[in-house]
């Protein structure tokens, strides 16, 4: 399998908003290999949204060519793109984006059957994933009986459910108390560990030292792209 996962040669986003238009992205060029923990930082405005919504197969680009585990998903289908997503990609956004009403298990076994799988194996899984984000005996709680940092670790295990080889996360710490923010990075790391890909976009110093990669984006152009020689280490008693 190549190295290379992730390419973007290029890529421009225009959103057209009646007679305006925002550049939201101008031309951004940049390649994540397999196994890269990476941190997008940059103003606000200044595109790392809409640049981690294209790599996650959620929008397309306006111009320019977006290759994904070698292939180019600048011209698929909205259904192309849906099982690409559902198939290679976990996202954590910043709000949680979990169902209230729902409970852990179910809110995690959500990606499972747009995958199809059955109502067993489907909790089965979540109950997994549950438990490797050290939420095994939240299963059965709603979101509004958690924590801050426990919904966001619900987030996370919905994300992990479908085994996904990339996980991108839209200030996964946004919300979060900075106590619960290491935790997250606790459990990132493992993720890291176990061989994943990490692209977290943040706004926060520390916690993008906690990546390998910064890339700092500007009025929808790369600014800087530098490897951190030293990523803040992970206390042991801080991964869950
Ligand atoms: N759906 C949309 N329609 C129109 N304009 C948009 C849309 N989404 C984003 N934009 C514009 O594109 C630019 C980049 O937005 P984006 O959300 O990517 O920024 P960001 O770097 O994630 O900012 P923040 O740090 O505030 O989250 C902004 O000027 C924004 O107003
Ligand atoms: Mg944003």
């Amino acid at each position: 399998m190549s190295k290379l996962v992730i390419e973007t040669n290029d890529i421009s986003k225009v959103y057209r908003m009646g007679n305006e238009e925002v550049r939201a992205l101008k031309s951004v060029s940049i390649k994540i290999n397999r196994g890269e923990y990476v941190a997008f930082m940059g103003p606000s405005g200044s595109g790392k949204s809409t640049l981690m919504n294209i790599i996650g197969c959620l929008d397309t680009p306006s111009g320019g060519r977006y290759i994904l585990n070698s292939k180019d998903v600048s011209d698929m289908t909205e259904n192309e793109l849906a099982e690409i997503r559902n198939r290679e990609i976990g996202f954590v956004f910043q709000t949680f984006n979990l169902l209230p009403r729902a409970t852990c298990l179910e809110n995690v076994a959500l990606p499972l059957i747009y995958a199809g799988y059955g109502k067993e194996e489907r909790d089965e899984k979540a109950r997994a994933a549950l438990e490797s984000v050290g939420l095994g005996d939240r299963v059965g709680h709603k979101p509004n009986e958690l924590s801050g940092g426990q919904r966001q670790r619900v987030a996370i295990a919905r994300a992990l459910v479908n085994n996904p080889s990339i996980i991108l996360a839209d200030e996964p710490t946004g919300n979060l108390d900075t106590k619960t923010s290491y935790d997250i990075m606790g459990l990132f790391h493992e993720l890291h560990q176990q061989g994943n890909t990490i692209i977290m976009v943040t706004h926060e110093d520390d916690i993008a030292h906690y990546s390998h990669r910064i890339v700092r984006l500007r009025d929808g152009l790369v600014e800087t792209d530098t490897i951190n020689e030293n990523p803040t280490v992970v206390n042991p008693f801080q991964a869950v």
